[in-house]
Protein backbone atom coordinates (compact mmCIF):
# COMPACT_ATOMS: atom_id res chain seq x y z
CA UNK A 1 0.00 0.00 0.00
CA UNK A 2 1.59 3.45 -1.08
CA UNK A 3 2.21 5.81 1.63
CA UNK A 4 -0.78 7.99 2.46
CA UNK A 5 -1.23 11.44 3.77
CA UNK A 6 -4.36 13.10 5.05
CA UNK A 7 -6.37 14.34 8.26
CA UNK A 8 -7.47 12.24 10.51
CA UNK A 9 -10.61 11.20 12.07
CA UNK A 10 -12.09 11.00 15.96
CA UNK A 11 -11.34 6.72 15.54
CA UNK A 12 -7.40 7.42 14.69
CA UNK A 13 -6.29 10.27 17.63
CA UNK A 14 -5.01 7.25 20.00
CA UNK A 15 -2.75 6.17 17.52
CA UNK A 16 -1.91 9.58 15.92
CA UNK A 17 -0.91 10.81 20.12
CA UNK A 18 1.01 7.64 20.22
CA UNK A 19 2.65 7.95 17.04
CA UNK A 20 3.23 11.89 18.00
CA UNK A 21 5.23 10.48 21.50
CA UNK A 22 7.34 8.24 19.94
CA UNK A 23 8.77 11.03 17.15
CA UNK A 24 9.26 13.18 19.59
CA UNK A 25 11.00 10.47 21.98
CA UNK A 26 8.56 10.74 24.95
CA UNK A 27 8.17 7.99 26.82
CA UNK A 28 4.28 6.24 25.75
CA UNK A 29 1.74 6.77 28.33
CA UNK A 30 -0.54 3.49 29.60
CA UNK A 31 -3.58 4.29 27.86
CA UNK A 32 -3.52 6.25 24.52
CA UNK A 33 -7.40 5.80 24.27
CA UNK A 34 -8.08 7.94 27.66
CA UNK A 35 -5.90 10.31 26.47
CA UNK A 36 -7.54 10.63 23.30
CA UNK A 37 -10.86 11.57 25.68
CA UNK A 38 -9.11 14.79 26.57
CA UNK A 39 -7.52 15.87 23.33
CA UNK A 40 -9.90 14.88 21.03
CA UNK A 41 -11.73 18.30 22.73
CA UNK A 42 -8.66 20.28 22.22
CA UNK A 43 -7.83 19.47 18.61
CA UNK A 44 -9.32 20.05 15.33
CA UNK A 45 -9.59 17.10 13.48
CA UNK A 46 -9.91 19.23 10.27
CA UNK A 47 -6.33 20.20 10.78
CA UNK A 48 -4.90 17.38 12.23
CA UNK A 49 -3.10 15.47 9.67
CA UNK A 50 -1.24 11.83 9.78
CA UNK A 51 0.94 10.61 7.48
CA UNK A 52 -0.22 6.55 6.63
CA UNK A 53 1.74 3.60 6.09
CA UNK A 54 -0.19 0.21 4.76
CA UNK A 55 -2.81 2.16 7.57
CA UNK A 56 -0.51 2.66 10.57
CA UNK A 57 0.38 6.27 11.43
CA UNK A 58 3.86 7.24 11.24
CA UNK A 59 3.75 10.91 10.86
CA UNK A 60 2.07 13.91 12.76
CA UNK A 61 1.15 17.43 12.43
CA UNK A 62 -1.62 19.60 13.56
CA UNK A 63 -2.70 23.43 13.51
CA UNK A 64 -4.83 25.53 15.53
CA UNK A 65 -6.38 29.19 14.86
CA UNK A 66 -5.14 32.00 17.38
CA UNK A 67 -4.58 35.73 17.55
CA UNK A 68 -0.87 36.80 17.36
CA UNK A 69 -0.15 40.17 18.79
CA UNK A 70 1.62 42.52 16.00
CA UNK A 71 3.10 45.23 16.48
CA UNK A 72 0.33 48.43 16.88
CA UNK A 73 -0.17 46.93 19.21
CA UNK A 74 -2.91 45.26 16.71
CA UNK A 75 -3.83 41.70 16.42
CA UNK A 76 -3.80 38.79 13.55
CA UNK A 77 -5.02 35.74 12.64
CA UNK A 78 -2.33 33.03 12.42
CA UNK A 79 -2.35 29.46 11.71
CA UNK A 80 -0.10 28.05 15.04
CA UNK A 81 1.82 25.02 13.66
CA UNK A 82 2.38 21.72 16.35
CA UNK A 83 2.60 18.63 17.01
CA UNK A 84 4.79 17.43 14.02
CA UNK A 85 6.82 14.45 14.12
CA UNK A 86 7.76 11.30 11.90
CA UNK A 87 8.86 7.99 12.52
CA UNK A 88 12.61 7.62 12.86
CA UNK A 89 11.37 4.27 10.24
CA UNK A 90 9.98 7.09 7.62
CA UNK A 91 12.37 9.98 8.13
CA UNK A 92 13.46 12.04 4.77
CA UNK A 93 10.88 10.33 2.26
CA UNK A 94 9.39 14.12 1.84
CA UNK A 95 6.22 13.16 4.88
CA UNK A 96 7.22 15.77 6.64
CA UNK A 97 7.10 18.24 2.95
CA UNK A 98 3.41 16.95 2.36
CA UNK A 99 1.69 16.95 5.08
CA UNK A 100 2.79 20.71 5.94
CA UNK A 101 1.95 21.47 2.18
CA UNK A 102 -1.75 20.05 2.82
CA UNK A 103 -2.10 22.42 5.96
CA UNK A 104 -0.73 25.04 4.62
CA UNK A 105 -3.16 25.28 1.35
CA UNK A 106 -5.71 24.52 3.70
CA UNK A 107 -4.78 27.55 6.12
CA UNK A 108 -4.32 30.03 3.14
CA UNK A 109 -7.69 28.55 1.22
CA UNK A 110 -9.43 29.32 5.53
CA UNK A 111 -7.36 33.11 4.74
CA UNK A 112 -5.19 32.90 7.36
CA UNK A 113 -2.81 35.18 6.81
CA UNK A 114 0.05 34.05 8.59
CA UNK A 115 1.65 30.90 10.02
CA UNK A 116 3.96 30.11 13.38
CA UNK A 117 5.62 27.26 14.91
CA UNK A 118 8.46 26.68 17.65
CA UNK A 119 11.21 24.58 15.36
CA UNK A 120 12.85 21.90 17.32
CA UNK A 121 15.78 22.22 14.96
CA UNK A 122 16.42 25.47 13.32
CA UNK A 123 17.22 24.09 9.88
CA UNK A 124 13.68 22.38 9.25
CA UNK A 125 11.35 24.84 8.36
CA UNK A 126 13.13 28.18 6.48
CA UNK A 127 12.67 25.92 3.02
CA UNK A 128 9.11 26.00 3.90
CA UNK A 129 9.08 29.66 4.17
CA UNK A 130 9.48 30.05 8.08
CA UNK A 131 11.33 32.74 9.37
CA UNK A 132 12.89 33.45 12.86
CA UNK A 133 11.33 36.33 14.12
CA UNK A 134 11.25 36.06 17.82
CA UNK A 135 13.60 35.57 20.37
CA UNK A 136 14.08 33.60 23.67
CA UNK A 137 16.01 34.28 26.97
CA UNK A 138 17.08 32.43 29.90
CA UNK A 139 18.75 34.26 32.83
CA UNK A 140 20.41 33.45 35.77
CA UNK A 141 20.43 35.99 39.31
CA UNK A 142 23.04 35.42 41.68
CA UNK A 143 21.19 36.05 44.66
CA UNK A 144 24.21 36.29 47.21
CA UNK A 145 24.40 39.73 48.05
CA UNK A 146 22.34 41.32 45.19
CA UNK A 147 20.10 44.37 46.01
CA UNK A 148 17.37 46.25 44.93
CA UNK A 149 17.72 50.26 44.92
CA UNK A 150 13.72 50.56 45.92
CA UNK A 151 11.43 48.86 46.93
CA UNK A 152 7.63 48.41 45.45
CA UNK A 153 4.60 49.78 47.14
CA UNK A 154 2.43 46.60 46.69
CA UNK A 155 2.81 42.80 48.70
CA UNK A 156 3.39 39.19 47.16
CA UNK A 157 0.85 36.37 48.30
CA UNK A 158 1.46 33.00 48.33
CA UNK A 159 -1.63 31.17 47.02
CA UNK A 160 -2.54 27.74 45.62
CA UNK A 161 -3.12 26.85 41.83
CA UNK A 162 -6.97 27.40 41.82
CA UNK A 163 -6.30 30.99 42.68
CA UNK A 164 -4.15 31.56 40.72
CA UNK A 165 -6.55 29.94 37.69
CA UNK A 166 -9.06 32.40 38.62
CA UNK A 167 -6.87 35.75 38.71
CA UNK A 168 -4.09 34.54 35.79
CA UNK A 169 -5.86 34.44 32.49
CA UNK A 170 -7.35 38.09 32.89
CA UNK A 171 -3.84 38.99 33.70
CA UNK A 172 -2.36 37.19 30.71
CA UNK A 173 -4.91 38.48 28.21
CA UNK A 174 -4.16 42.32 29.23
CA UNK A 175 -0.17 41.81 28.40
CA UNK A 176 -1.15 39.96 25.78
CA UNK A 177 -3.41 42.71 24.01
CA UNK A 178 0.04 44.93 23.85
CA UNK A 179 3.05 42.51 23.96
CA UNK A 180 3.72 41.46 20.07
CA UNK A 181 4.60 38.14 19.25
CA UNK A 182 2.04 36.62 22.33
CA UNK A 183 -0.53 34.59 21.31
CA UNK A 184 -3.93 33.37 22.64
CA UNK A 185 -4.29 30.98 25.73
CA UNK A 186 -7.59 29.49 26.43
CA UNK A 187 -9.56 27.74 28.76
CA UNK A 188 -8.47 24.15 27.93
CA UNK A 189 -5.31 25.09 28.28
CA UNK A 190 -5.40 27.05 31.57
CA UNK A 191 -6.88 24.68 33.57
CA UNK A 192 -3.99 21.92 32.22
CA UNK A 193 -1.11 24.38 32.82
CA UNK A 194 -2.39 25.03 36.46
CA UNK A 195 -3.40 21.55 37.21
CA UNK A 196 -7.57 21.71 37.31
CA UNK A 197 -7.29 18.77 35.33
CA UNK A 198 -5.02 15.68 34.91
CA UNK A 199 -3.92 14.52 31.55
CA UNK A 200 -2.80 10.62 31.57
CA UNK A 201 1.38 10.96 31.73
CA UNK A 202 0.95 14.46 33.06
CA UNK A 203 3.27 15.36 36.28
CA UNK A 204 1.88 16.17 39.86
CA UNK A 205 2.88 19.96 40.50
CA UNK A 206 5.37 20.55 42.24
CA UNK A 207 6.21 24.81 43.34
CA UNK A 208 4.46 27.63 44.47
CA UNK A 209 1.96 30.32 42.79
CA UNK A 210 2.29 33.70 43.92
CA UNK A 211 0.05 37.06 43.13
CA UNK A 212 1.30 40.82 43.53
CA UNK A 213 -1.15 42.84 44.47
CA UNK A 214 -0.76 46.50 44.14
CA UNK A 215 -1.53 49.19 47.15
CA UNK A 216 -4.61 49.92 45.42
CA UNK A 217 -5.89 46.07 45.92
CA UNK A 218 -5.47 45.30 42.32
CA UNK A 219 -3.92 41.95 41.33
CA UNK A 220 -1.22 43.20 38.60
CA UNK A 221 0.84 40.06 37.98
CA UNK A 222 1.67 36.63 38.80
CA UNK A 223 4.36 34.23 39.52
CA UNK A 224 5.00 30.03 39.34
CA UNK A 225 8.34 29.31 40.51
CA UNK A 226 9.80 25.77 42.43
CA UNK A 227 12.97 25.04 44.50
CA UNK A 228 16.00 23.06 43.51
CA UNK A 229 17.67 23.07 46.90
CA UNK A 230 21.16 22.08 47.20
CA UNK A 231 23.82 22.50 49.79
CA UNK A 232 27.69 22.42 49.58
CA UNK A 233 29.76 22.13 52.84
CA UNK A 234 26.68 23.85 54.57
CA UNK A 235 26.54 26.95 52.23
CA UNK A 236 23.28 27.86 50.49
CA UNK A 237 23.82 27.12 46.90
CA UNK A 238 19.79 26.06 45.90
CA UNK A 239 18.40 27.40 42.86
CA UNK A 240 14.80 28.60 42.19
CA UNK A 241 13.92 28.05 39.14
CA UNK A 242 10.97 30.75 37.44
CA UNK A 243 8.07 28.85 35.71
CA UNK A 244 6.23 31.66 34.95
CA UNK A 245 6.83 35.37 35.83
CA UNK A 246 4.14 37.73 34.75
CA UNK A 247 3.62 41.40 35.74
CA UNK A 248 1.26 43.68 33.76
CA UNK A 249 2.54 47.34 35.51
CA UNK A 250 6.28 47.86 36.39
CA UNK A 251 5.47 48.05 40.22
CA UNK A 252 4.51 44.26 40.09
CA UNK A 253 7.40 43.69 37.64
CA UNK A 254 9.95 44.90 40.34
CA UNK A 255 7.85 43.35 43.36
CA UNK A 256 8.24 40.01 41.92
CA UNK A 257 11.67 39.83 41.53
CA UNK A 258 12.63 41.21 44.38
CA UNK A 259 10.28 38.77 45.85
CA UNK A 260 11.89 36.02 44.07
CA UNK A 261 15.64 36.81 44.58
CA UNK A 262 15.05 37.68 48.38
CA UNK A 263 13.58 33.86 49.20
CA UNK A 264 16.21 31.86 51.47
CA UNK A 265 17.74 29.51 51.08
CA UNK A 266 18.86 29.64 47.61
CA UNK A 267 21.75 31.23 45.50
CA UNK A 268 20.32 32.06 42.50
CA UNK A 269 17.20 32.31 40.18
CA UNK A 270 16.52 30.94 37.33
CA UNK A 271 14.35 31.87 34.53
CA UNK A 272 13.67 30.88 31.07
CA UNK A 273 11.57 31.59 28.15
CA UNK A 274 11.69 35.35 28.65
CA UNK A 275 11.58 38.16 27.06
CA UNK A 276 15.50 39.20 25.15
CA UNK A 277 14.75 42.96 26.31
CA UNK A 278 14.56 41.83 30.29
CA UNK A 279 14.53 45.31 32.34
CA UNK A 280 15.52 43.79 35.53
CA UNK A 281 19.22 44.33 34.94
CA UNK A 282 17.95 48.11 35.93
CA UNK A 283 16.53 47.86 38.93
CA UNK A 284 19.64 45.61 40.21
CA UNK A 285 22.67 47.61 42.28
CA UNK A 286 24.95 45.34 40.85
CA UNK A 287 23.71 44.56 37.06
CA UNK A 288 26.12 41.77 36.31
CA UNK A 289 24.57 39.45 39.21
CA UNK A 290 22.16 38.99 36.33
CA UNK A 291 23.30 37.40 32.88
CA UNK A 292 21.58 36.03 30.10
CA UNK A 293 22.77 32.75 29.82
CA UNK A 294 21.39 31.76 26.65
CA UNK A 295 19.43 33.50 23.67
CA UNK A 296 17.53 31.45 20.92
CA UNK A 297 15.28 31.82 17.98
CA UNK A 298 12.10 31.01 19.28
CA UNK A 299 8.43 31.82 17.53
CA UNK A 300 8.73 31.53 13.62
CA UNK A 301 6.76 33.33 11.32
CA UNK A 302 5.17 32.27 8.01
CA UNK A 303 3.73 34.82 6.03
CA UNK A 304 0.53 33.23 3.71
CA UNK A 305 -0.98 36.54 2.79
CA UNK A 306 0.71 38.92 2.20
CA UNK A 307 -1.59 42.25 1.98
CA UNK A 308 -3.53 40.89 4.75
CA UNK A 309 -0.09 40.42 6.48
CA UNK A 310 0.99 43.76 5.99
CA UNK A 311 -1.91 45.78 6.32
CA UNK A 312 -2.55 44.35 10.22
CA UNK A 313 0.25 45.96 12.03
CA UNK A 314 0.96 49.32 12.45
CA UNK A 315 4.61 50.88 11.38
CA UNK A 316 6.92 52.59 13.70
CA UNK A 317 6.81 55.55 11.14
CA UNK A 318 5.20 56.65 8.50
CA UNK A 319 6.55 55.44 5.11
CA UNK A 320 6.40 53.39 2.19
CA UNK A 321 8.00 50.82 0.20
CA UNK A 322 7.62 48.66 -3.08
CA UNK A 323 8.76 44.94 -2.20
CA UNK A 324 9.34 42.27 -4.07
CA UNK A 325 8.36 38.77 -2.56
CA UNK A 326 9.82 35.32 -3.54
CA UNK A 327 8.08 32.09 -2.37
CA UNK A 328 8.99 28.66 -3.43
CA UNK A 329 5.91 27.52 -2.45
CA UNK A 330 3.82 30.51 -4.68
CA UNK A 331 1.36 31.52 -1.80
CA UNK A 332 2.65 34.38 -1.39
CA UNK A 333 5.39 35.41 -4.32
CA UNK A 334 4.72 38.88 -5.84
CA UNK A 335 5.18 42.70 -5.87
CA UNK A 336 3.41 44.95 -3.31
CA UNK A 337 3.27 48.25 -2.06
CA UNK A 338 2.82 49.29 1.38
CA UNK A 339 2.10 52.78 2.85
CA UNK A 340 2.13 52.63 6.79
CA UNK A 341 2.50 54.35 9.78
CA UNK A 342 1.81 54.38 13.35
CA UNK A 343 -2.10 55.13 12.92
CA UNK A 344 -2.53 52.06 10.16
CA UNK A 345 -1.38 50.69 6.74
CA UNK A 346 -2.69 49.40 3.11
CA UNK A 347 -0.46 46.91 1.62
CA UNK A 348 -1.83 46.23 -2.08
CA UNK A 349 -0.25 44.19 -5.05
CA UNK A 350 1.57 46.74 -7.69
CA UNK A 351 3.30 46.65 -10.96
CA UNK A 352 5.63 49.06 -9.80
CA UNK A 353 9.19 48.79 -9.42
CA UNK A 354 10.70 46.83 -6.38
CA UNK A 355 12.65 49.21 -4.35
CA UNK A 356 13.76 46.60 -1.97
CA UNK A 357 13.72 41.97 -2.79
CA UNK A 358 13.84 39.39 -0.13
CA UNK A 359 11.99 36.07 0.19
CA UNK A 360 9.00 35.13 2.17
CA UNK A 361 11.56 33.64 5.41
CA UNK A 362 13.00 37.43 5.71
CA UNK A 363 9.50 38.98 5.31
CA UNK A 364 8.40 36.64 7.97
CA UNK A 365 11.71 36.97 10.23
CA UNK A 366 10.91 41.31 10.42
CA UNK A 367 7.43 40.92 10.20
CA UNK A 368 7.25 41.45 14.33
CA UNK A 369 10.05 43.56 14.27
CA UNK A 370 11.98 41.35 16.15
CA UNK A 371 14.70 40.90 13.28
CA UNK A 372 15.63 44.26 11.38
CA UNK A 373 15.55 44.18 7.33
CA UNK A 374 19.30 45.98 7.87
CA UNK A 375 20.62 42.60 9.85
CA UNK A 376 19.45 40.68 6.55
CA UNK A 377 20.57 43.12 4.45
CA UNK A 378 23.96 43.01 5.27
CA UNK A 379 24.10 39.21 5.79
CA UNK A 380 23.15 39.10 1.82
CA UNK A 381 19.29 38.22 2.53
CA UNK A 382 17.70 41.38 1.69
CA UNK A 383 18.31 43.42 -2.07
CA UNK A 384 18.59 46.98 -1.84
CA UNK A 385 17.34 47.96 -5.76
CA UNK A 386 16.47 51.82 -4.74
CA UNK A 387 19.46 53.51 -2.76
CA UNK A 388 16.96 54.66 0.62
CA UNK A 389 14.19 52.21 -0.03
CA UNK A 390 16.44 50.03 3.11
CA UNK A 391 17.05 52.62 5.51
CA UNK A 392 13.68 53.81 5.31
CA UNK A 393 11.86 50.37 5.38
CA UNK A 394 13.90 49.53 8.16
CA UNK A 395 12.89 52.25 10.29
CA UNK A 396 9.28 51.19 9.03
CA UNK A 397 9.41 47.98 10.30
CA UNK A 398 10.56 48.22 13.80
CA UNK A 399 8.37 47.61 16.66
CA UNK A 400 8.76 50.34 19.84
CA UNK A 401 7.99 46.90 21.84
CA UNK A 402 10.88 44.18 21.71
CA UNK A 403 8.69 41.26 20.68
CA UNK A 404 8.16 38.14 23.23
CA UNK A 405 6.22 34.98 23.07
CA UNK A 406 5.88 33.09 26.46
CA UNK A 407 3.79 30.19 25.02
CA UNK A 408 4.52 27.04 24.07
CA UNK A 409 3.19 25.38 21.66
C1 LIG B 1 11.74 17.08 11.44
C2 LIG B 1 11.00 15.90 10.82
C3 LIG B 1 9.50 16.07 11.08
C4 LIG B 1 11.29 15.90 9.32
O1 LIG B 1 10.43 14.99 8.67
P1 LIG B 1 10.83 14.29 7.28
O2 LIG B 1 9.61 13.61 6.77
O3 LIG B 1 12.08 13.54 7.44
O4 LIG B 1 11.10 15.59 6.36
P2 LIG B 1 11.09 15.61 4.76
O5 LIG B 1 11.52 14.27 4.25
O6 LIG B 1 9.79 16.14 4.26
O7 LIG B 1 12.25 16.67 4.52
C5 LIG B 1 12.16 17.74 3.63
C6 LIG B 1 13.51 18.39 3.53
O8 LIG B 1 13.87 18.96 4.79
C7 LIG B 1 15.12 18.43 5.22
N1 LIG B 1 15.07 18.22 6.67
C8 LIG B 1 14.11 17.57 7.35
N2 LIG B 1 14.39 17.57 8.66
C9 LIG B 1 15.56 18.22 8.80
C10 LIG B 1 16.37 18.53 9.91
N3 LIG B 1 16.01 18.14 11.16
N4 LIG B 1 17.49 19.23 9.70
C11 LIG B 1 17.84 19.62 8.46
N5 LIG B 1 17.10 19.35 7.36
C12 LIG B 1 15.98 18.65 7.53
C13 LIG B 1 15.27 17.14 4.48
O9 LIG B 1 16.61 16.76 4.36
C14 LIG B 1 14.63 17.43 3.16
O10 LIG B 1 15.55 18.14 2.35
P3 LIG B 1 15.66 17.91 0.75
O11 LIG B 1 14.29 18.29 0.23
O12 LIG B 1 16.74 18.85 0.34
O13 LIG B 1 15.95 16.47 0.58
C15 LIG B 1 11.47 14.55 11.42
O14 LIG B 1 12.85 14.43 11.23
C16 LIG B 1 11.18 14.39 12.89
O15 LIG B 1 10.13 13.89 13.26
N6 LIG B 1 12.10 14.79 13.78
C17 LIG B 1 11.92 14.62 15.22
C18 LIG B 1 10.79 15.46 15.80
C19 LIG B 1 10.94 16.91 15.43
O16 LIG B 1 11.99 17.52 15.58
N7 LIG B 1 9.83 17.51 14.95
C20 LIG B 1 9.77 18.90 14.58
C21 LIG B 1 9.11 19.64 15.69
S1 LIG B 1 9.11 21.37 15.41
Amino acid sequence: MELQVRTIDASEVAEWLAAKDLGFLRAQVEDYEELALHVREAMDLDRTWAALDSGRVVGTLRSFETRLTVPGPAEVTAAALTNVTVSPTHRRRGLLTKMLAGDLTASMERGEPLGILIASEFPIYGRFGYGAAVESATYTVDTLGTRFGTRSSGSVELVDLAVLRKEAPGLYDAYRARQPGAIERDEKRWDRDLHQVAWPGDEPPRGYSALYRAESGEIEGYLRYRAEPKWDDMRRQGQLVVEEMLAVTPAAYHGLWRYLCEVDLVATVRATDRSVDEPLVWLLEDGRAMRQTSRFDFLWVRVLDVCAALSSRRYMVDGGVVIEVEDELGFARGRYVLEGGPQGALCTRTNEPAELALSVGELGSVYLGGVTLRSLAAAGRVEEREPGALARADLMFRSATTPWCSTWF
